[in-house]
């Protein structure tokens, strides 16, 4: 009896773009509570260049036995549903798998998730767009939570890399929790940041009620907080985004209306997973690269 495959990228031996590996695994079939989606899209993120470099091998946060999975986030529809899960075959979606130690990952034709994991891609929203996110938008959303209410109205919060995907969505959500938001951000990415209704600089001086580094800048973001202020990071990515298909459901439908932006560089066949992560290397790029399987 023949096993039914499906591909995926992997790296055994991380060594960069290079050590990316296309192979054949078996199709699992979804549990309990879980959904089988044939994946659409699935993003190239920053972390996913840091898995194939070997950093959290290095780190002792991925130790598999083969090979590791590559891919967060992803859109797709649901071809198979398991006993108790809500989704009906055909249902458009889009999640992440969160945690660095896994031999899956979503750049491949299939993959299975908890059904309460996924959102359903609104009307209007393809898959592309949707795929670019879960990861960000759900890392921003609770880098948004771990600040809070802002103390006082008017308590300035500065977004350190607001041009890009994390920083674009913490600038667009602060909002709501009453911060008034400066983008942090190269002087060419001025007119987006304004358009995301932040404030904007290219250099910041010290003195913030809080600061959200999404610009991975560390120590140097940690300087320009007013003594008192708060301080989130998104290094040294040992504390991950998790999977929340309810509040992806809400920032999905923000994006679908326009109110979140929704950025895509280029799309391209997965068969080309180690073009678009040298792409993504060289830095600069605005908007995701997104792979097709
Ligand atoms: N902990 C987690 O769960 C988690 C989840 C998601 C992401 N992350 C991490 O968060 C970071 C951001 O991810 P992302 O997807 O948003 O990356 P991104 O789209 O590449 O955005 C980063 C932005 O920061 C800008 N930037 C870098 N240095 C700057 C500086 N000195 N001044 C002004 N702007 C600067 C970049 O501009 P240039 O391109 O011009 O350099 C870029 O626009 C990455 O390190 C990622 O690994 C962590």
């Amino acid at each position: 009896m023949s096993t039914a495959t499906f591909r995926t990228a992997v790296v055994r031996a991380p060594g960069g773009p290079d050590s990316i590996e296309i192979i054949d695994v078996p199709v699992v079939a979804p549990g309990p509570g879980e959904v089988l989606v044939q994946i659409a899209a699935a993003p190239v993120n920053p972390v996913d260049l840091a898995v194939a470099a070997g950093v959290f091998h290095g780190m002792g946060l991925i130790n598999q036995p083969e090979y590791t999975g590559l891919g967060w986030d992803f859109a797709g529809t649901v071809v198979a549903s398991g006993p108790a899960a809500d989704l009906a075959v055909g249902t458009e979606v889009a999640g992440m798998v969160g945690g660095f130690n896994r031999d899956f990952g979503t750049y491949g034709e299939q993959i299975v998730v908890p059904a309460a994991d996924v959102a359903i891609v609104p009307d209007g929203l393809d898959l592309v767009a949707a795929s670019t996110v879960p990861l960000n938008g759900l890392t921003a959303a609770q880098i948004v939570d771990l600040l809070g209410d802002a103390p006082t109205a008017g308590s300035r919060l500065l977004v350190t890399g607001a041009a890009g995907a994390v920083g674009g969505y913490v600038a667009s959500l602060a909002h709501d929790r009453g911060w008034q938001v400066t983008g942090l951000a190269r002087a060419e990415d001025e007119q987006f940041v304004r358009g995301l209704g932040a404030d904007f600089t290219a250099h910041a001086e010290p003195g913030w009620d809080a600061v959200a580094d999404a610009a991975g800048l560390q120590e140097r973001s940690l300087a320009l907080v007013r003594d008192g202020g708060a301080f989130v990071g998104v290094k040294p990515n040992a504390e991950t985004a998790h999977s929340d298909g309810t509040r992806l459901a809400e920032l999905l439908a923000r994006t679908a209306s326009g109110a979140l932006p929704a950025r895509v560089q280029t799309v391209l066949p997965l068969d080309h997973v180690a073009d678009a992560h040298r792409a993504v290397a060289k830095g600069g790029v605005r908007g995701r690269y997104v792979l097709r399987p």
